[in-house]
């Protein structure tokens, strides 16, 4: 058999495989049925750039519960969407989210494009992200690389060079693999074979639709690829949250600005986050005390260490910086998840004697 023909055996494989296997998720068709929402499938997928489909579903079904359609998110309130979003982390993809349902609405009339190259001019649609668009939204044979295909081809091939040199290498064995049709059926098999066969730890060789050909399985080295280099380690830096209550109940909470690291979210006033002892930065006078309590979050280069400051304030105060939510207006589930932490801690406020 030729190369091609020896492909095609194996997408038709693993196709056989998804349309009994196949994960029934809320953004997905059945297997078959052709292409599905370009919304929907363009709101799963940038949820689900860095976060699981665990923690993705709720959110998706509570965003297009919320608004069904790109006319509906794009017509939001900014603040409701990144109350919204809250807790699901990288909160840039919060703010492109609207950025991009607006500009599909006012530049392409409310409809996705269905090029790859158009997509990727949409805000935060990358390479990864249009091409699984253009899959699964509109049957494009274009090829979906994410950390699950990655590891399945590494396994699949037998290829040795560790992450991310072996990237190129990784991308031409997917490439090689995608077939004409099924396109976005075929990319969503893969991500599922890798999410619960070929999983990172300890790959499920026995029940695999690729057992056969795979190389690493043959060498008994599946649950050893992909290699990896070392990643750099983390640096810790730290900070102090300022929680202000006032004599209502109401909190004291500030809106992050629009760049940087939970920008646009809202949030406890804090000092900076930095490596060395931050300076003190309390949002109001106060007689602020420090109950000892601390809360440790990571980001994606650093882990946080923060300080948890408590004050209670008299009606009359007047901050530097934020504003008084009400006690009933308060929701921690619209703030991110280090904030949620530190009212956590706080909570029950603790007796200062
Ligand atoms: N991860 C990224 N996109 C996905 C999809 N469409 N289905 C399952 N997992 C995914």
């Amino acid at each position: 058999m030729r190369d091609t023909d020896v492909n095609m055996d194996l997408s038709e494989t693993l196709l056989a495989w998804y349309d009994v296997h196949a994960r029934h998720l809320p953004w997905r068709v059945q297997p078959g049925a052709g292409t599905a929402d370009p919304y929907r499938v363009w709101m799963s997928e940038i949820m689900l750039q860095q976060t699981t489909v665990a923690a993705v579903k709720a959110y998706f079904e509570a965003f297009t519960t919320r608004w069904p359609t790109v006319w509906d998110l794009a017509a939001a309130e900014d603040a409701d969407v990144m109350a919204a979003w809250a807790g699901l982390g990288y909160y840039a993809r919060a703010r492109n989210l609207l950025k991009c349902a607006r500009m599909v609405v006012s530049d392409f009339d409310g409809e996705f494009p269905s090029d790859r190259v158009e997509l990727q001019k949409l805000p935060g649609v990358g390479p990864y992200t249009s091409a699984a668009i253009a899959a699964i939204a509109f049957g494009a044979s274009e090829t979906v690389v994410d950390g699950n295909v990655e590891r399945v081809m590494a396994r699949l091939r037998g290829i040795e060079a560790p992450l991310p040199l072996a990237k190129p290498e990784l991308v031409a064995a997917a490439e090689a693999l995608t077939p004409m049709a099924r396109a976005g059926d075929y990319a969503q098999a893969v991500m599922d074979l890798g999410a619960t066969i070929c999983s990172p730890k300890s790959p499920a060789c026995g029940i695999c639709p690729w057992r056969d050909p795979c190389i690493a399985r043959a060498q008994g080295r599946a649950a050893e690829l992909p290699r990896k280099l070392p990643k750099a380690q983390k640096p810790t830096r730290i900070g102090i949250a300022y929680i202000a209550r006032r004599e209502d109940g109401a909190f004291l909470l500030e809106t992050r600005p629009a760049k940087g690291l939970l920008g646009g979210m809202l949030g406890w006033p804090s000092t900076d986050w930095t490596e060395e002892t931050p300076k003190a930065a309390p949002p109001l006078q106060a007689d602020w005390w420090d109950p000892g309590l601390e809360i440790r979050h990571t980001f994606t280069h650093f882990h946080l260490r923060m300080q948890v400051f408590l004050a209670d304030v008299p009606i009359e105060a007047v901050p530097d910086r934020g504003r008084f939510v009400s006690k009933h207006q308060f929701k921690p589930t619209a703030l991110p998840t280090v904030m949620k932490k530190a009212i956590s801690v706080a909570t029950p406020w603790p007796a200062r004697d």
